[in-house]
C-alpha cells in the first residue's frame, strides 16, 4: 500500500480498541477462559502466624462428593527451584506468616473445594511472632539494595555540621501504613498441565507473562519454552501483579495433581490480604535544615519499614529524595525490620508514594518555619543537574509545572496564614506538594508484520491491565509505519510473543514502544511502503545512549483544597489539580484517564487505605471494602488534571516517558499540606482520619 498518512496517529485522542468488548463483557479474561469441563482449586491457609505444622487430617475433607484431590506439604511434589521462598509453597511444615498457603483442596466444583478445604484438620506447634513494625526493633537491618537495584544509602557532605549551622530545620517523623493493592480482578489462574507432552499452559491474571513464565520454569524445573502464559485482559493490577506470588504456583501444582483437566483458581478478596503482595508499612524521619532566605542546606531522609523472613523486599522510600532538591550536604537511608508477615511487594509507586508524602509534608514544614510561600520554596531549591548523579537532566519541567499549577488553582489568592479560613461549619485550606518518578525501559522486541490487504499486525508480549496499552501501541504501530490506525491490530498478552518487559515501573509503553517502533522503522527499510503479503520484521528495543548521559524522570505538581469539619473533623477534598511533565503525550483521552486514577488513588492513601494487623493473630483484620474503604465516587470531588505541551528528546522514539504512577506521588502530601492549612494541625501520619481534628 502507498497511501502513507501523513497525520500523526501518536497524540491523537483515540477511543479504547477494547471499550467496546469491555462494557459488554467479552473480553475473556484469565479466569473466564472457556475450559470443557474444568476442576477447581482452592487454597488451605495457615491459621497461625508462625510455626510448623504437626499433623494434617484429610479424611474429611476427601469424603465431600467431587473432591478430585487433596495437596499437603506431605503430599505434595518437591519443587525443583526453592530459592524464592514465597513460590515455594508446601515443600515443608513451617509457616512463616498468617494466611500462608499450606494446602490446598481440588474439585468438580469451586463449592465443593473450598467446603472441603474448611473441613482440613491442621495442628501446630505454634512459635513466637511479631508482625508490627517498630523502629526499636533489634534485628534492623541494611538490606544489599533497594528495589529495584538503589543504593540502599548514600552520603554527601556533612549533614549534622549543616543541621547544626542552619538558621531553620525541620526534624520530624512521618508513618503511612500498610496498604493492599485491590484491583478489581483479583489473581485468578487457570491452569493445564499436559504430563505426557511436559507442557504448562496457564491463563493468568498478570502484569508480566514472560516474567510468569520464567518464574514458574525455575520453580517446576521446565524449559521456558515448556510454558506458555495468556493474559489477553487483566483487570487492574497496580504492582501486586508485577511478580507472580504463590497462588499461580498453586494452580499450576493443582493441575497437575488433576491429569488432563483445566484446572481454575480465583483469589478471594479477603485472600488478597495474605499472599498477593502489599506495600509495606514505613516510618520516616526528615531533617531538613535552611538558611535564613529558604536555601536548603542539608537534607536527612532515614527509612524504616518491613521485609518478610521468607523473601526479602526492600522498597526504595528514599530514593526520591535524592534527586528532588540542591542542598550540598544529603543523606539518605533504609532499614529493614523481617517480620512474621507476607511478602511486601510493588504497590503504584513503590518508594515514590510514601516518600514524597513524608518529604513533601517536611517541606512544607519547612517553608512555613520560613516564612516562606510552599510553591517559593520548592523553586527556591530547584537543583541545575541531578543532585545524585551530577548528571544534566534530560528534561526536568518541575518548576514550570508548580507555576502552571499555581495559576490554574488561584495559587496567589491564597491566604498565607493557615486556620484563617472558614465556609460555615468546614475549615478550609489548600495545599501543594511536588511529585516525581523516575522514567524506566526495559528490553522488549516486537515483530511487525503485513498479512496484506492493508493490514498490519504489531506482536509483542505486553500487557494491558487496564491502562489502553492496547490502543496506544496501536497508535504508536500506526505512528511508526505511517499507515492509519485501522491498518494496524496488535498481539499482545501471551508468552509465546516476542518478549515483553512487564507492565510495571510506568515503563510499558516506553520499553514495548520502542520495540515496535524498531521493528515498523526496520519493516519499511525491508519491505518498503508496498510490502508482500506474509511480510515479517523482528525488531529488539534499542540501547539507548542517553539514558546514561541524561537524569531522566518525570515530575508534577499536585494542588489540593481541603474542607475539614469543625464538629466533626469529617475530611473532605472538595477539589484537586495535578499538571505533570510527562514528556510526549500518546493519548490525552487515556492519559488524563490514568493521570485521575493515580490522583484517586494518592486521595485513597491520605484519606482512607490502612491494613490493620492484629498482633495476637498476625492477620489484616480490614480485609474486606467495608473494613479497608478505597475511595469511590462520593469522596472525589473535582479533579482537574493538566500536562506541560513536550517532547522527551531523550527517552525513546515516541519522546514519551511514563505516565501510570507519578499521578499517585505526592497526592497525598498535597492533601496533608492542606489539611495543615485549613487546621493549623500537623498531619505527619497517614491517613488522615477524622479524630485526628478532635
Ligand atoms: Mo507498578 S507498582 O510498577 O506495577
Amino acid at each position: 500500500m502507498t497511501d502513507l498518512l501523513p497525520a500523526e496517529a501518536i497524540g491523537m485522542a483515540a477511543e479504547r480498541i477494547d471499550g467496546r468488548s469491555k462494557v459488554t463483557g467479552s473480553a475473556p479474561y484469565a479466569y473466564e477462559y472457556p475450559a470443557g469441563n474444568p476442576a477447581f482449586a482452592y487454597p488451605l491457609q495457615a491459621t497461625v502466624a508462625r510455626g510448623v505444622i504437626r499433623s494434617v487430617s484429610t479424611a474429611a475433607a476427601e469424603a465431600v462428593p467431587g473432591v478430585i484431590a487433596v495437596l499437603t506439604p506431605d503430599r505434595s511434589p518437591e519443587l525443583t527451584g526453592q530459592d524464592d521462598q514465597e513460590l515455594a509453597i508446601l515443600q515443608s511444615g513451617n509457616v512463616a506468616f498468617r494466611g500462608q498457603i499450606i494446602g490446598a483442596v481440588i474439585a468438580e466444583s469451586p463449592e465443593a473445594a473450598r467446603h472441603a478445604t474448611g473441613l482440613i484438620g491442621v495442628a501446630y506447634d505454634e512459635l513466637d511472632h511479631n508482625v508490627l513494625l517498630d523502629q526499636e526493633n533489634p534485628e534492623l537491618y541494611a538490606p544489599e539494595k533497594v528495589n529495584p537495584a538503589y543504593d540502599t544509602d548514600t552520603s554527601e557532605g556533612d549533614v549534622e555540621a549543616a543541621l547544626a549551622a542552619a538558621a531553620v530545620t525541620v526534624d520530624a517523623t512521618y508513618t503511612t501504613p500498610a496498604e493492599h493493592n485491590s484491583p478489581m480482578e483479583p489473581h485468578t489462574t487457570v491452569a493445564l498441565w499436559d504430563d505426557a507432552a511436559q507442557r504448562l499452559t496457564l491463563w493468568d491474571s498478570t502484569q508480566g507473562a514472560h516474567n510468569v513464565r520464567s518464574a514458574l520454569a525455575t520453580v517446576f524445573g521446565l524449559e521456558p519454552e515448556q510454558i506458555q502464559v495468556i493474559a489477553d485482559y487483566v483487570g487492574g493490577g497496580f504492582g501486586s501483579k508485577g511478580m507472580p506470588h504463590a497462588p499461580v504456583v498453586l494452580a499450576a501444582m493443582a493441575a497437575r495433581a488433576a491429569p488432563g483437566r483445566i484446572v481454575k483458581l480465583a483469589v478471594t478478596r479477603q485472600q488478597m490480604f495474605a499472599f498477593t503482595g502489599y506495600r509495606t508499612p514505613t516510618i520516616q524521619r526528615l531533617r531538613l535544615g535552611a538558611d535564613g532566605d529558604g536555601h536548603i542546606t542539608a537534607i536527612d531522609h532515614s527509612v524504616v519499614e518491613q521485609t518478610s523472613r521468607i523473601k526479602e523486599f526492600a522498597e526504595q522510600t528514599a530514593v526520591a529524595t535524592r534527586i528532588m532538591y540542591a542542598s550540598p550536604n544529603r543523606r539518605t537511608s533504609h532499614r529493614l525490620a523481617p517480620l512474621d508477615v507476607p511478602v511486601p511487594s510493588w504497590m503504584r509507586a513503590p518508594g515514590e508514594q510514601p516518600g514524597m508524602f513524608a518529604l513533601e509534608v517536611a517541606m512544607d514544614e519547612l517553608a512555613a518555619a520560613c516564612g516562606i510561600d510552599p510553591v517559593e520554596l520548592r523553586i527556591r531549591n530547584e537543583p541545575g543537574t541531578d543532585p545524585e548523579s551530577g548528571k544534566p537532566w534530560a528534561q526536568r519541567h518541575l518548576v514550570a509545572c508548580l507555576r502552571e499549577g499555581a495559576r490554574r488553582f488561584g495559587w496567589p489568592q491564597r491566604n498565607p496564614r493557615p486556620a484563617g479560613q472558614r465556609s460555615g461549619d468546614w475549615l478550609v485550606g489548600t495545599g501543594v506538594a511536588s511529585s516525581t518518578y523516575p522514567y524506566f525501559a526495559q528490553p522488549s522486541s516486537a515483530e511487525i508484520r503485513y498479512r496484506g490487504d492493508r493490514a498490519y499486525v504489531a506482536r509483542v508480549d505486553a500487557t494491558d491491565i487496564g491502562t489502553g496499552a492496547r490502543t496506544v501501541l496501536t497508535q504508536i504501530a500506526a505512528d511508526a509505519l505511517k499507515v492509519p490506525l485501522s491498518a494496524v491490530t496488535v498481539e499482545i498478552g501471551n508468552s509465546a510473543l516476542p518478549t515483553g518487559s512487564v507492565a510495571g515501573g510506568s515503563g510499558g509503553t516506553s520499553s514495548w514502544g520502542s520495540a515496535i517502533t524498531a521493528a515498523a522503522r526496520q519493516f519499511r527499510d525491508e519491505h518498503g511502503t508496498s510490502p508482500a503479503a506474509g511480510a515479517s520484521t523482528a525488531a529488539d528495543m534499542p540501547d539507548n545512549p542517553d539514558s546514561k548521559t541524561y537524569a531522566m524522570h518525570s515530575f508534577g505538581a499536585q494542588f489540593a483544597e481541603v474542607a475539614i469539619n469543625s464538629d466533626t473533623g469529617e475530611v473532605r477534598v472538595p477539589r484537586m489539580l495535578g499538571v505533570f511533565s510527562a514528556g510526549r503525550i500518546i493519548n490525552p483521552r487515556l492519559a488524563r484517564s490514568q493521570f485521575i486514577g493515580g490522583m484517586t488513588m494518592g486521595l485513597s492513601a491520605a484519606l482512607f487505605e490502612q491494613s490493620v494487623v492484629d498482633p495476637r493473630f498476625g492477620h489484616v483484620v480490614t480485609q474486606n471494602f467495608a473494613d479497608y474503604h478505597i475511595a469511590s465516587n462520593a469522596d472525589i470531588g473535582a479533579i482537574d488534571v493538566a500536562w506541560l505541551d513536550e517532547t522527551d528528546e531523550h527517552s525513546n522514539p515516541m519522546g514519551s516517558r511514563g505516565i501510570g504512577e507519578i499521578g499517585i506521588v505526592g497526592a497525598a502530601a498535597a492533601i496533608a499540606n492542606a489539611a495543615y492549612h485549613a487546621t493549623g494541625i500537623r498531619m505527619r501520619d497517614l491517613p488522615i482520619t477524622a479524630d485526628r481534628f478532635l
